[in-house]
């Protein structure tokens, strides 16, 4: 009965083990992963946006290529996210629609702009460095398909760091309004990237029962601090300055101490009434839109395909 699979499923995540598609599941241990995958498979479809606009406009060959490489990897990252989402029974049309309603979630930091070539460069080094170090836990994440798909995000996420990190330090060997533009883009970007990983804990109504079945491995907050311990010397390297007059080492905590976030300001955002939330969902409804004929003519190929096998 229902209480013996209960049982065999939380004796499962107390060994850390992982659970299967084809295995029972409670239904809110189901609902909750179904709400994270897909959220986060929204969040790398959206996520092309910001710097999708920029591929016409990157200031060399060498340039245009890696941010054409970094763009069609967030649609793949889409792709093996809504497939995982997908082994839990609901389907990637369903998902897009609730994206497209504007009823499903995806991540603050995708409704702000990128005013100059320096953004998609901070993109690169603070909000994917922010996606890498949620992302690496979650590759030990309870449900294997969303662990397995974890596994390669992470590694092209480590490319995406690390090419924005170099155009960066190449940015500030320039010319004066050359390091201007980074540091502009910098004191836009800080405060959105740490919210990024969430509520505090305290205000945090999913971690409790997402650290308890293994999908969540480390917290909101501490995972925030992990993220600004890890950038501070980055910055120093790079010769930015973090704009956060609280932000300093702290020797008995061994953390660096940082100033108040501004919650109501990531709410307004993942309410809906951030800068670019409706560009955003216009430009992708349309852009799905737009693909209508792609998918009808792939559809129309798979079934003459299969008339042909049949006769
Ligand atoms: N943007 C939008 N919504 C957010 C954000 C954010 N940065 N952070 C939290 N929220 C939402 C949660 O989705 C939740 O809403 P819901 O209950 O309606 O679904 C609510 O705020 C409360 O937050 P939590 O209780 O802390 O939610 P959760 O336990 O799911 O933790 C987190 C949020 C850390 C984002 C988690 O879902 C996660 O790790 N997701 C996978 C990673 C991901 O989605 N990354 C996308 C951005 S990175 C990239 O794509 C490059």
């Amino acid at each position: 009965g229902d209480a013996e699979r209960l049982t065999r499923f939380d004796a499962c995540i107390d060994a850390d083990g992982r659970i299967e598609p084809r295995d029972w599941m409670p239904e809110a241990y189901r609902k909750t992963l179904l709400r994270q995958i897909s959220q986060h498979a929204h969040s790398e479809v959206v996520g092309m946006l910001p710097e999708g606009n920029w591929i016409s406009r990157a200031p060399s060959l060498k340039r245009k290529a890696i941010l054409l490489a970094k763009v069609q990897d967030e649609g793949g990252h889409g792709l093996y996210l809504y497939s995982a989402a997908e082994t839990l029974g609901t389907s990637r049309d369903q998902m897009v629609e609730a994206l497209h309603a504007g009823k499903a979630k995806y991540s603050s930091i995708f409704n702000y702009p990128t005013l100059t070539w320096a953004d998609v460069g901070v993109i690169g080094w603070l909000v994917d460095g922010a996606a890498i170090m949620n992302q690496v836990p979650i590759c030990r994440c309870s449900y294997g398909p969303y662990a397995r798909a974890m596994i390669r995000i992470c590694k092209e996420e480590s490319f995406h760091q690390r090419q924005g990190f170099e155009s960066l330090m190449t940015l500030m060997a320039g010319t004066p309004a050359q390091r201007e533009m980074v540091q502009d883009a910098v004191n836009r970007w800080w405060w959105p990237v740490l919210a990024m990983f969430g509520p505090p804990d305290a205000d945090s109504p999913n971690s409790a029962q997402g650290m308890r079945w293994g999908i969540k491995r480390i917290s909101n907050d501490d995972l925030r601090q992990k993220f600004i311990d890890a950038t501070v010397p980055q910055a120093k390297v790079l010769g930015v300055t973090l704009p956060d007059p609280d932000l300093k080492w702290n020797e008995a905590r061994g953390h660096h101490d940082y100033g108040a976030i501004d919650w109501d300001d990531f709410w307004n955002v993942v309410s809906g009434n951030g800068p670019c939330n409706k560009e955003r969902l216009a430009t992708r409804v349309k852009a799905h839109e737009d693909g209508a004929w792609v998918r009808e003519a792939a559809l129309a190929h798979a079934r003459k395909q299969q008339q042909r096998t049949l006769k």
